[in-house]
This record gives structure tokens, C-alpha cells and sequence, in this order.
């Protein structure tokens, strides 16, 4: 279903039988919502987000691509989150166990003036699916589709703001013990202490060769994201604290309390396609109830 969203935009409206549901606009091929089968939902969108081309909308989960941060030339986070992707109506076909209302596939391809920013070709197709259970699952398809015989290299980021009570009760797991960049420390290189991570002040963090599985525990809320991905190594942890809050523009001053990115990356090794190449990037979300989650 494609309705008008903020400011006239266009935005597609999945809904899964037991009433899950997730929207998804066309500028920036984000996600800008994910609610849970009792209607809650589960993504942070800022009160000021600001829904206004070229900036990209502050929340949910933009597509960094093809420029992770600051690593390059192009300007933060790359431009795919800030074109506007189209839809795919003739899709290759999806799982046996997604319904027909239940995804979507956005493709973006270079416009004259991106060729001229970074001269490539290529499609970037992005499925965006909710699962039977209310998982949300996105996947990115990257193909090199230049005529010239060039290869390209690109980073990438599903820069997903998790929905959280109070980030001062949060803690995340799966990433103890390993290598990081810090993005607030001229980008040397750390290696992570101790037991889960927790948040007391501003984080802007890049995890190495991370596991496929990472969770984000809310004690208030009593519930737990599990992130699962594939073709994604890294995964950056950010939160802007109070002091950075207040410089952004399209952020709420106190909203930090109320967010957690941890964003599934390629950041520290660039990928490198071929002509005729593909790269698949995978994220699967999922919230559940904290208990559910003793023992694993
Ligand atoms: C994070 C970066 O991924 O995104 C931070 O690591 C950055 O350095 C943050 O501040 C937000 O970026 P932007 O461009 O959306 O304000």
C-alpha cells in the first residue's frame, strides 16, 4: 500500500496478518517505522525530524551508501539516503513464508547529476520484508552494472535508531572483547573491555569483524532486540549525549534518553565489485520480550 506520509512524501505501509507493520519512503529508501504485532513501536524517529529533501530524516533506518561517515570523499553517510528510490513492481520472487503485503523492493539507480559525484553504474535493489513473527528483514543487492569494465569500491551502513525507555538502562551484547575505531578519539584503534556495553556518555563507535549476532537489552522496557546479519562485519554504536544533541538541528534536546544506533557496516574494508558483480547485505530484526531471552 503506497500513501502520502509527512510532508507529501510517498511511503509504503507493509502489514503482516498478525499486525505487525513497517513503512518505508521512497526518499532515502527508509525505513521510518517498525511496529510490533501489539501495535509498539520499535524504531526512534525524532519529534524534529524533518521529512525535507536533502536532508536525510533523523530516525529509523537510513542507507548509508555509498560512503559510510566520513570514510571518503562524498558527503556523511554517502547520497542514497537522501535520493528518492523507486519501486520494483515486477520483484524477483520472495520467501514462501512472507505474504504479498508483507514486503517491498526499492531500487535506486545513479541520476545524471550522481553520475557526475561518483562515476558509476549500478542498481541497488532493497527488499524490505516483515517476517510471520514480525521480524523485520531488509536486504541490499548492489551490482556493479558499469559499461566502461571499471570496478567501484563502496562502505555501507543500515544506520537502524533502536527505540529504547532510557539509555542509561540499556546494554549490548555481542560486541565485549573486540577491536574498534572511535570516531571521538582521531580514529585509533581500541579493543573493548570487560563485560556488555553500557552508555554513560556520548558513544560514536565502529566494532571490527563483529559476530553475526548482536542484541540490545532495554531492562525498562523488559524487551530485546536481536540483530542478525550477513555481509556485514562491522557495526557501529552511536549515541550523540546531550551536548551533540543540542547542535543538531532536527534532533530533540533530550530525545539521546530515548535512542541507540547500532548500525550493521562495512566500514573498515571497503567492498570492491567487478562489472556484472553483486554484494547482498542482510539485517534481521527482532524484538522480544526480555525473558524470553535468559540463558541464550
Ligand atoms: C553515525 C556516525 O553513524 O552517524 C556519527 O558514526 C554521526 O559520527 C552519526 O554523527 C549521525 O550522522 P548524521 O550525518 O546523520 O548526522
Amino acid at each position: 500500500e503506497i500513501v502520502k506520509g509527512v510532508n507529501g512524501l510517498d511511503k509504503v505501509v507493509l502489514r503482516e496478518v498478525r499486525g505487525s507493520s513497517a513503512e518505508v519512503y521512497l526518499y532515502g529508501g527508509h525505513v521510518t517505522s517498525w511496529k510490533n504485532d501489539h501495535e509498539e513501536e520499535l524504531l526512534f524517529l525524532s519529534n524534529k525530524a524533518m521529512f525535507k529533501p536533502p536532508k536525510a530524516i533523523r530516525g529509523g533506518i537510513p542507507i548509508c551508501f555509498p560512503q559510510f561517515g566520513s570514510h571518503g570523499t562524498l558527503e556523511q553517510h554517502g547520497f542514497a539516503r537522501n535520493r528518492f528510490w523507486s519501486i520494483d513492481t515486477d520483484p524477483p520472487p520472495f520467501p514462501a513464508n512472507i505474504s504479498h503485503n508483507a514486503f517491498v523492493d526499492l531500487i535506486l539507480k545513479p541520476s545524471e547529476e550522481d553520475a557526475k559525484i561518483w562515476p558509476h553504474s549500478y542498481e541497488f535493489r532493497l527488499r524490505v520484508a516483515l517476517g510471520p513473527g514480525g521480524d523485520l528483514m531488509l536486504t541490499s543487492r548492489i551490482r556493479n552494472t558499469n559499461n566502461d569494465g571499471k570496478a567501484f569500491s563502496f562502505t555501507f551502513a543500515y544506520h537502524t535508531y533502536f527505540l529504547v525507555s532510557d539509555i542509561s538502562e540499556v546494554r549490548v551484547e555481542g560486541l565485549e572483547t573486540l577491536d574498534y575505531l572511535d570516531n571521538l578519539q582521531e580514529k585509533e584503534r581500541f579493543t573493548e573491555q570487560g563485560d556488555a556495553i553500557t552508555f554513560e556518555s556520548e558513544v560514536d563507535k565502529i566494532y571490527l569483524s563483529t559476530p553475526s549476532k548482536i542484541a540490545i537489552i532495554d531492562h525498562e522496557k523488559k524487551r530485546t532486540f536481536v540483530l542478525r546479519k550477513d555481509g556485514l562485519p562491522d557495526a557501529v554504536v552511536w549515541n550523540p549525549w546531550d551536548k551533540k544533541a543540542k547542535a543538531m538541528s532536527d534532533f530533540g534536546d533530550d530525545e539521546y534518553k530515548h535512542m541507540l544506533c547500532v548500525e550493521a557496516a562495512v566500514v573498515e574494508k571497503p567492498i570492491t565489485l567487478k562489472p556484472g558483480e553483486e554484494w547482498k547485505g542482510r539485517l534481521e530484526l527482532s524484538a522480544v520480550p526480555s525473558s524470553y531471552c535468559s540463558g541464550q
